[in-house]
């Protein structure tokens, strides 16, 4: 399959459309409605969307990400109208979340309405998780198609999600029916997914989102996610993710002038990868190979817009080993945090 691509800015669609960006969204929209798949930019990740209606279009989705079946999608909309048109319940203090930080990168799992979403895409569950993303393009594409897109990130199934198209480009090239081109996504990490199906509320996954700026809102408990839980309320979370190849070490409590990075036998010191803070780089070994995530410490934001890049990097570079830079925990830095443990596998040493 030749994969198509289509490049639309933010700055194409916050301008009246040009007739040739409107004969691009035409193509869009009559191939959603065809059933194929095509990769969207969102300011989280880029996002491998389908027809959520479309159980043919859905199984598409799995085979080109090699996901495993029981992990369901999360299904995109760009109004609330489409929302209630497939749950069943939302209830005030969802409808408040949502005033609050809609379009954004959070996602609601509300209990499913039947006979509208196809049963694969919510992986045979009775819930779904719903975003309105805030990216011009992923609204507009949405909007103009006005059907409920379904869209797991554009990833091979276990790499890092893509904050790029070529991320997209490289995993999926081939093996999907098209890739929209647009900016880098501004964030880097995935939605926040709130779990409201029952009382209190529960994050499934962190995300930008903090659970602090949850509870300020509402006023209210709201469960933390929790690794060691016995059932992963998110399918997703019990799989390995967001891996380079290679093992990787989270550095705790960060890298200084009296951190020693070891160098295991057998393995050359040009062969050993480092990911931390451009400040941080004259404490590492020269013949090491360093890669900046952001400006200091405390760039959480930049750091989180930029890890997924970082680990792409070195999963195609030539270095054997990883260590990367265990930031401060604090609610700034959840998301961040768990994805570098989950990319690491939880292997940690201290600084
Ligand atoms: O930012 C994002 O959320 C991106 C962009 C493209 O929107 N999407 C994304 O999708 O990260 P994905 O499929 O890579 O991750 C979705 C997560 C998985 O951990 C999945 O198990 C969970 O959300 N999830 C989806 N529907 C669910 C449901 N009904 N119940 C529990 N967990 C659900
Ligand atoms: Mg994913």
């Amino acid at each position: 399959m030749n994969t198509k691509v289509w490049e639309i800015t933010s700055e194409d669609v916050n301008a009246p459309l040009t007739e040739e960006t409107i004969e691009k969204l035409d193509e869009i929209k009559l191939a959603f409605e065809y059933g194929e798949i095509i990769a969207i930019p969102t300011e989280t990740v880029y996002g491998l969307g389908a027809n959520a209606k479309d159980p043919e279009a859905i199984i598409k989705i799995f085979q080109a990400k090699n996901r495993p079946g029981d992990n369901p999608l999360i299904v995109h909309v760009h109004s609330y109208e489409q929302v209630e048109s497939f749950t069943s319940y939302i209830d005030d203090k969802v409808k408040k979340l949502m005033d609050t930080f809609w379009p954004g990168p959070i996602s609601f799992i509300l209990p499913l309405k039947d006979g509208v979403i196809a049963s694969n895409t919510v992986a045979e569950m009775d819930s779904v998780a719903v975003r309105m993303p805030s990216h011009p393009v992923a609204r507009k594409i949405l909007e103009y198609t006005n059907i409920p897109i379904a869209a797991p990130s554009a990833n091979l199934s276990g790499k890092p999600s893509p904050t790029d198209a070529e991320h997209v480009i490289h995993d999926l090239n081939g093996r999907i029916f098209g890739v929209v081109v647009s900016e880098k996504s501004e964030i880097g990490l995935e939605s926040t997914v709130l779990d409201c199906t029952q009382f209190p509320y529960k994050v499934a996954r962190p995300g930008h989102i903090s659970i602090e700026e949850l509870q300020d809102v509402l006023k209210e408990e709201i469960l933390e996610h929790k690794d060691t839980m016995e059932r992963p309320i998110s399918p997703g979370m019990k799989y390995k993710h967001y891996a380079p190849r290679q093992p990787m070490s989270v550095v705790e409590g960060g890298i200084n002038s009296n951190t020693r990075l070891c160098v295991p036998e057998g393995i050359k010191k040009n062969k050993v990868g480092v990911i931390a803070p451009e400040t941080v780089r004259q404490y590492i070994d020269k013949d090491m190979q360093f890669t900046s995530l952001c400006r200091d410490e405390g760039s959480y934001r930049e750091a989180a817009k930029n890890l997924y890049a970082a680990l792409r990097h070195m999963d195609a570079s030539d270095v054997e080993i990883i260590y990367i830079y265990g930031f401060k925990q604090n609610s700034e830095t959840e998301a961040l945090m768990n994805r570098i443990y989950k990319a690491t596998g939880s292997t940690i040493i201290k600084g």
